[in-house]
């Protein structure tokens, strides 16, 4: 099953916070459904959330009584607020949000047409993200070499997308290829997402995976353990990729240790005309740093700081890839003609 579907009316998806112990499926009724499970990350995952929003406009309208454009585009704008409000850093959601209003925005027809429209763009934004990372595994598999073990951070597997995967979609890609790989996932703490879904898919799907602590890849890396980095991204600016909190101590040490150091993410995680200093950084509840999967394990009282997210220098990056192809952080914009 895809990530998420729609199904006349509502979209279904999986619960990503009951994950790996619990296999719970939800079925959103209304925009404000999505965005709660966008907020409370049961979605997640940057190209997850561009197609979610995209989806929680198509409920807007497919529940619409409006009779006239005007109305409809009236409770869309309602809808695409809302959605905007609920994570600010993965550009994937604004640009879905966007596209998808400004093509019911072009549409010069009844309401009935426009609806249409607006889930047919919803379900195209789902289905390319598909496509984008099938292209891209394939582009990257040719960075792969045969024996690697690479290590990835968070996830950025067919959970994270509608399927497939951006970094785990290139390591899905070369294993297709032939060639034995080993998956290091780090667990990435304060929500867990290495060790309760990256460590999930992998270990369904029979890949030789080992779980560490964050703490510990500096000392993998020391001892020769990893041949390649490959992660994920939220959104990629032109001096700086903003991925995980965590990506960057990564990109560092990987540097350090003279291990190339890949991004795998789709063009529409591209935002190659802002720069870092333009990138908000969501902060969190301090709550999931004091509590350790839901336990206090802090001194209660105790202030802790939780931004979600980091920024890497594009001198740390070795190359990234995307669904038109590998390139080097100084071409990127070479890249932008694929994208809307
Ligand atoms: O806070 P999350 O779980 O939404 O963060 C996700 C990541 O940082 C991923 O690495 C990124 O979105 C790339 S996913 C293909």
């Amino acid at each position: 099953m895809r990530t998420i579907e729609w199904k006349t009316g509502i979209v279904k998806t999986i619960d990503q916070t009951k994950l790996p112990r619990q296999t719970v499926f939800l079925e959103l009724k209304n925009c404000n459904e999505v965005a709660e499970a966008i907020k409370n990350m049961r979605m997640r995952g940057a190209p997850l959330l561009g197609a979610a929003a995209a989806y929680g406009l198509a409920l807007t309208a497919y529940h619409s009584t409006a009779r006239d454009k005007e109305k409809l585009m009236e409770e869309l704008t309602i809808s695409a607020e809302t959605l905007k409000k609920t994570r600010p850093t993965a550009v994937n959601l604004f640009w879905a949000i966007d596209r998808v209003m400004n093509k019911a925005e072009k549409t010069n027809e009844n309401t009935e047409s426009i609806v249409k429209t607006i889930i047919e763009e919803a379900q195209k934004i789902a289905d390319e993200d598909v496509e984008m990372n099938l292209r891209m595994g394939e582009h990257g598999s040719t960075l792969i070499d045969d024996g690697d073990t690479v290590l990835t951070h968070c996830n950025a597997g067919a959970l994270a997308t509608v399927d497939y995967g951006t970094a785990l979609g290139v390591i899905r890609a070369a294993r297709k290829n032939g060639k034995r790989i080993e998956v290091i996932a780090t667990e990435t703490r304060p929500l867990l997402q290495g060790a309760r879904l990256t460590a999930y898919e992998l270990f369904r799907d029979g890949f030789p995976i080992t779980l560490i602590t964050d703490s510990m890849a500096g000392y993998i890396m020391s001892k020769g353990l990893i041949n390649k980095v490959v992660v994920g991204a939220d959104r990629i600016v032109k001096d700086a990729v903003v991925n995980k909190i965590g990506t960057f101590t990564l990109a560092v040490l990987a540097h350090e240790h003279k291990i190339p150091f890949y991004v795998a993410a789709p063009t529409s995680t591209f935002d190659i005309n802002r720069l870092a200093k333009d990138v908000i950084v969501e902060e969190r509840s301090m709550e999931e740093v004091v509590k350790f999967a839901g336990i206090q394990v802090a001194p209660q009282g105790v202030t802790a700081s939780n931004p979600a997210f980091d920024l890497t220098p594009m001198k740390y990056v070795t190359a990234i890839i995307c669904e038109a192809g590998v390139f080097s952080p100084t071409e990127l914009h070479k890249s932008s003609r694929f994208r809307d």
